[in-house]
């Protein structure tokens, strides 16, 4: 799926070993939706302390615009809220419109647009969802003691 509706036109970088490597990690959650037996849409996201990165997600062209992808996504969202991320993150090719539209439905907003992302032609648009305010900065500096 990754292969036909994402990377399309692009060198084919998540494969079924590239896939089954980010599942062994335990900051990668990976979901799947099946209509009768069949694999329909998936979302991969991989976890940070503070930041999360959608970094696949595609529903086949025969299930789209039935709430599937929102649905896949909120769920995302969700775990990333129970485990205190900040903010959300993803990109897309910025001729995307589609994709754009659906992350936008789903409280997305574009930040910006990075030229020749996508083996050096296609440029890409960062977008962003932020879920929580950032907590302020630990700082390590203290003053002396006996300051004069
Ligand atoms: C983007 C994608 C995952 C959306 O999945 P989906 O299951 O069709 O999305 P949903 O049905 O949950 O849509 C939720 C909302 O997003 C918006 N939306 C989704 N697709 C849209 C489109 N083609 N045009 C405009 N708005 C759209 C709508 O607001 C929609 O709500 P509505 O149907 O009630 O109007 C799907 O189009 C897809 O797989 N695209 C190809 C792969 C891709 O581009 N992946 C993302 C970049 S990596």
């Amino acid at each position: 799926m990754s292969r036909e509706h994402i990377e399309y036109g692009l060198a084919w970088k998540y494969d079924a070993a590239r896939i089954q490597r980010a599942l062994e990690r335990s900051n990668v959650s990976l979901l799947a939706a099946f209509d009768r037996g069949s694999l329909v849409g998936f979302a991969m996201m991989e976890f940070g302390d503070e930041r999360a990165h959608l970094v696949l997600m595609a529903v086949r062209p025969t299930h789209r615009r039935r709430g599937i992808g929102r649905r896949l996504l909120e769920w995302l969202v969700e775990t990333a809220l129970t485990a205190g991320i900040e903010s959300l993150h993803l990109e897309l090719r910025a001729t995307n419109d589609a994709a754009r539209r659906f992350y936008r439905a789903l409280g997305f907003g574009e930040t910006i647009l990075v030229p020749r992302y996508y083996a050096g032609t296609e440029s890409a648009l960062r977008m962003v969802r932020v879920l929580r305010a950032p907590l302020p900065a630990q700082l390590t500096w203290q003053p002396p003691r006996h300051w004069c």
